[in-house]
């Protein structure tokens, strides 16, 4: 992940506002013709290589899922040369051996969201000249494979699990799900289920970035659990060792 042609940015979901570690040369606020980002991006080295973070949903984590400019975001890291991205998302548990503080390279989703402005293909007045020509993307495999084998390859090394495929539900949210909905999901072949992965992942194929998700299970999805319902604090507790974990996964990718 050193190689010079990697120009590689994190994109931090709840529980990674911030990257501890990294070692910040500038913060750059960007406007884009597509709105606001959510946050400064923040440029810096981590273990030695240069890194561009930003956090989707806002510094103080205020900008709920459905609400987050994610073609901004993108279009911000694309515009300033960056070809990769890491993109951290909690998530919750819907395969009985995805548990909590479980790490999961997702290889496959389904998007279950509505009403977001899901491509830059939208009409023939896009403010970008190079939009303005409608290409239907190929979206067979939604993730970057090169980095998914990256990923997999560094975390050999780690004491914990790191699941090496598992297929990601995009949920609306930003409430919870019913159990019934979990048990469709799990039907239609998800194994985790959260809410910023899409349209990311389909924008950062229209941009023709290698994109990549690192999910950290953060609770069983609803009626997945032993407890009747799914708390805040018990998410936010889970999310410590699973960010920890993914810390340490960022530094073997990084050193590797
Ligand atoms: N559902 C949707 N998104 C999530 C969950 C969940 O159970 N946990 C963390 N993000």
């Amino acid at each position: 992940m050193t190689s010079t042609q990697t120009q590689l940015a994190i994109i931090g979901g709840t529980g990674l506002t911030q990257l501890d570690g990294l070692e910040i040369t500038h913060r750059q606020v960007l406007d884009t013709p597509y709105g606001a980002i959510s946050a400064p991006i923040l440029h810096g080295h981590y273990h030695g290589c240069a890194v561009a973070f930003l956090a989707r949903h806002g510094a103080g984590h205020t900008i709920p899922p459905h609400k987050i400019n994610y073609r901004a975001n993108l279009w911000a890291l694309k515009s300033l040369g960056i070809n990769t991205i890491i993109a951290a998302a909690a998530v919750g548990g819907i395969h009985p051996q995805m548990q909590v503080g479980d790490l999961v390279i997702p290889h496959q989703l389904i998007d279950y969201t509505w009403s977001r402005e899901h491509t830059f293909f939208s009409d023939f007045n896009s403010p970008t000249e190079q939009m303005n020509h409608l290409k239907h993307i190929d979206f067979s495999s939604p993730y970057c494979e090169r980095l998914r084998r990256y990923l997999l390859d560094a975390a050999k090394s780690l004491p914990f699990t790191v699941h090496a495929q598992g297929v990601y539900g995009a949920t609306q949210g930003p409430r919870l799900e019913t159990i019934a909905e979990i048990n469709r999901m799990e039907r239609d072949g998800c194994d985790l289920v959260g809410m910023t992965g899409m349209p990311e992942a389909a924008l950062a194929r229209e941009l023709e970035l290698c994109y990549a998700t690192c999910a950290v299970v953060a609770n069983p999805a609803a009626g997945r659990g032993n407890n009747s319902e799914i708390s805040m604090s018990d998410i936010e507790m889970a999310l410590e060792l699973g960010m920890s974990r993914l810390r340490a996964l960022f530094t073997a990718v990084l050193t590797a």
